[in-house]
């Protein structure tokens, strides 16, 4: 998507946590560029399919035809790490691989500290022992802290971070800096994300986290097919045009797009170390997407107005220029495919990636059926619709 993206000479990406909910739609939209993907993941927040496959990318080959080579590691296995690692000829890295619940960072710190950054030291130090020195680093906007002016650009001072989830990755890309410039030869790009929401169009590919999720559009998805009786809305008394926070939802395939035009970046020029925001620049309220969400599902999402979660901050949304300027990449879905994608992905497979229904989902399913119809948008495989 965007401005088309000239096929780089990498050949060969080797993709961390590519299981994962980003990692996997990524996996797709580089298969479908043409790119050999090599994948490992340790299975924390994702599900384990048959015979030790990954059942996200089992949908990948399914939608794509095409072979992905996975391997189930954990990047705190430094041997089986650089064990995969060597038996390939591995181009650029994609590291996607990390614990992300802010929550639970907050309750489990030393296990967020080594998972995320001892997982990345020993990333890197495979890498340069194969003089393997492209990488791409899944950073997150949560690294800006409150916002100083919005929309919030690359030069806006990072670190003021208050949760330890976002400090390891601050602190991942401070150790990147430090890295670039001890070892210059190394070509490394930071993508910020801002809210990655939705799901491939196909309805066979989306969201499946292991561990307990936070962030608001499964929330809005199980109340939706009946599983959570409303939404609770965190503050209603925010700066903002109806008081609810504004965030920059971004759909998961144009982030996906953003890696591979990143990737052509690296291909093509020497960049050392360079950080690009991935968003829409465009903010959104709570209740805005709530509301989007009914309108192209024809569901209801009751909600209940809470006090603001502790944390939180009023509104984030990007400036994506930088990466518009100089990766040829810009957003394209609109908030409305973002809604539609999610549920066609949710009706779908309302238990996910686990293929069995229960009873009672299955009763729940069909009474939404019934009661809202089909979503408008029926699910096609491969594609158009
Ligand atoms: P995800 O949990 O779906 O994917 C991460 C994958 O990494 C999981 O499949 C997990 O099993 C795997 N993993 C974790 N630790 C590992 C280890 N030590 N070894 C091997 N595999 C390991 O999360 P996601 O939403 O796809 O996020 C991907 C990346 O993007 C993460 O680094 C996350 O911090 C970052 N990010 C995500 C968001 C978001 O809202 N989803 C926003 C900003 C940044
Ligand atoms: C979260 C993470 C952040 C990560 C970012 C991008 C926290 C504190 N931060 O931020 O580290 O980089 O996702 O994915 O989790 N909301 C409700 N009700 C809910 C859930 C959320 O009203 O049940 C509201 C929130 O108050 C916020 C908005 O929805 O205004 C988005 O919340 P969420 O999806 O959790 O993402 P962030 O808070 O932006």
């Amino acid at each position: 998507m965007g401005i088309p993206v000239k096929m780089p000479p990498f050949k060969t990406v080797f993709v961390t946590g590519g299981a994962g909910y980003i990692g996997s739609h990524t996996v797709l939209e580089l298969v479908e560029a043409g790119y050999e993907v090599i994948a490992v993941d340790n299975f924390t927040n994702c599900v384990c399919g048959t015979e030790g496959q990954a059942a996200s990318l089992k949908r990948v080959e399914e939608i794509t035809g095409k072979k992905i080579t996975f391997y189930q590691c954990d990047l705190l296995d430094k041997p089986r790490l650089a064990e995969i690692f060597k038996k390939h000829k591995i181009d650029c890295v994609i590291h996607f691989a990390a614990m992300k619940a802010v929550g639970e960072s907050m309750i489990l710190p030393l296990l967020y500290y080594k998972n995320n950054l001892i997982g990345t030291i020993n990333l890197l130090e495979v890498m340069k022992e194969n003089n393997c020195l492209q990488l791409l680093f899944s950073s997150s906007c949560t690294i800006y802290g409150n916002p100083d002016h919005l929309p919030i650009n690359e030069k806006h001072s990072i670190g003021n971070v208050t949760n330890v989830y976002g400090r390891t990755k601050y602190i991942i890309e401070e150790m990147l800096v430090d890295l670039s410039k001890a070892e210059p030869e190394w070509n490394i790009i930071s993508l910020r994300y801002f809210n990655p929401v939705g799901a491939h169009h196909s309805g066979r590919m989306g969201e499946d986290p292991t561990k307990a999720f936070t962030n608001i559009m499964p929330y809005i998805g199980s109340v939706a097919i009946g599983r959570k009786p409303y939404l609770t809305v965190f503050g209603d008394d925010y700066n903002t045009p109806d008081g609810t926070g504004v965030r920059d939802y971004i759909h998961v395939m144009d982030l996906a797009s953003g890696h591979v035009a990143a990737m052509a970046k690296l291909a093509a020029s020497h960049l050392k170390i360079k950080a690009y925001n991935l968003g829409t620049g465009r903010g959104v309220t709570v209740l805005e997407l709530v509301r989007t969400f009914e309108k192209v599902t024809k569901t209801k999402v009751p909600v209940q107005m809470l006090p603001r979660r502790e944390g939180d901050i009023e509104s984030m949304f990007a400036d994506a220029t930088l990466a518009c300027e100089e990766l040829g990449w810009t957003a394209e879905r609109s908030l409305e495919t973002m809604c539609e994608d999610y549920w066609r992905w949710q009706i779908a497979n309302p238990n996910g990636y686990r293929e069995t229904d229960t009873a009672d989902v299955a009763a729940k399913l069909a009474a939404i059926k019934e009661s809202h119809g089909e979503c408008s948008c029926q699910s096609t495989v491969n594609g158009v619709h």
